[in-house]
């Protein structure tokens, strides 16, 4: 997933500086290592890569009537229970586990099934454990690409007030697992550990936020990642089939997000599922002298239809 870039209808070019800020914090040196900071709020003015703390680009007003900001002042328990779909809360699954497969032979099977949290309720391990996801699959990508990787840009992005995680935890929410042998254990991106040293496993997951793209309310996907062993089984489906039927239970009526060109894989399983180039996606420019400049990212979008099971 490439890393949200905003822009006005108006303003392309503003695409382009915020790919230049980007490249600066990744000249930075930034560390892997760096610690979380505290849930980051958009309009914090220290927040130079949000859209809203971007001096010449309006603010959305913050009254209590409108959509998106009545959805994010809503605690997260509230959140759950009236957009998150019953199916994503009940969801539970059984599957073979590679690992144990390979060595034994047998068909242990592995268990996993969905946590939802917030940028403030998620706990620094299980965020880390993310993070640690997006560096396996992805850190290659961006550091082809004009944004470069910056582990510090990413961990802001991860920590913006209004961000939120389904999170496919291995065992049941808590992380009880149900069999000994695991098929993340083969690189153990998504292992956590908290204070009391349990252990728990981030198998993948999907990141959104109710916000504005172009003036319009959107449920924005920042990230979606699943560890090497458990893609092309339909969890990646599963997931996005779940962010959208919170966006259609919110009432929004678009989903979004931002790809690199690069990554064809994900942009045959966006297609796949009915993503297509987004209207305000930033399409090559002819430059005064004559140069074309395109872009090495692309927005998807779906239109959201009627919910399922809420
Ligand atoms: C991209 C990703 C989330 C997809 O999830 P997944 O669980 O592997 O995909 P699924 O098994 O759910 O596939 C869903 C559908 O997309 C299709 N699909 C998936 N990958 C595909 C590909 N590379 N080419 C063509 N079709 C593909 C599947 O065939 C399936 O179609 P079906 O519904 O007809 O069976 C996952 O592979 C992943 O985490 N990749 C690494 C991280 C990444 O690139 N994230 C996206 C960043 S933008």
């Amino acid at each position: 997933m490439a890393t949200r870039v905003t822009k006005r209808k108006s303003s392309r070019r503003r695409g382009s500086r915020r790919v230049l800020n980007a490249n600066k914090a990744a000249a930075n040196g930034d560390d892997d290592n760096l610690e979380f900071s505290a849930a980051v709020n958009p309009e914090d003015t220290n927040n130079r890569d949000h859209k809203s703390s971007i001096p010449d680009v309006p603010a959305p007003k913050q009254t209590q009537d409108k959509l998106v900001e009545r959805i994010n002042a809503l605690p997260l328990t509230e959140f759950i229970e009236h957009y998150i779909p019953q199916r994503a809360r009940d969801f539970t699954i059984s599957l073979p586990c590679a690992a144990s497969n390979a060595e034994t032979g047998g068909m242990d099977a592995e268990t996993y099934s969905l946590d939802i949290q917030s940028s403030s309720s998620i706990s620094k391990p299980d965020l880390e454990a993310c993070f640690s996801l997006i560096r396996l699959t992805s850190s290659d990508a961006y550091k082809r690409s004009s944004m470069g990787w910056s582990p510090a840009k990413k961990k802001r992005e991860m920590k913006l007030l209004d961000m939120r995680y389904l999170l496919l935890v291995r065992g049941d929410a808590n992380g009880q697992c149900a069999s000994a042998g695991s098929s993340l254990d083969a690189n153990k991106p998504g292992q956590s550990e908290d204070g009391n040293n349990n252990k728990r496993e981030i198998g993948g997951f999907l990141s959104f936020m109710v916000t504005y793209e172009d003036d319009i309310e959107v449920l924005y996907c920042y990230e979606i990642h699943l560890a090497p062993a458990l893609q092309n089984r339909g969890l990646g489906k599963l997931m996005l089939g779940f962010f959208e039927d919170t966006g259609c239970s919110i009432g929004l009526k678009k989903g979004m997000l931002t790809v690199y060109k690069a990554n064809e894989a994900a942009i045959r399983f966006y297609q796949r599922l009915g993503y297509e180039e987004d209207e305000y996606s930033p399409r090559p420019m002819k430059l005064r002298n004559g140069n074309v400049r395109d872009f090495d990212y692309m927005i998807l979008s779906k239109e959201l239809k009627e919910t399922r099971d809420v």
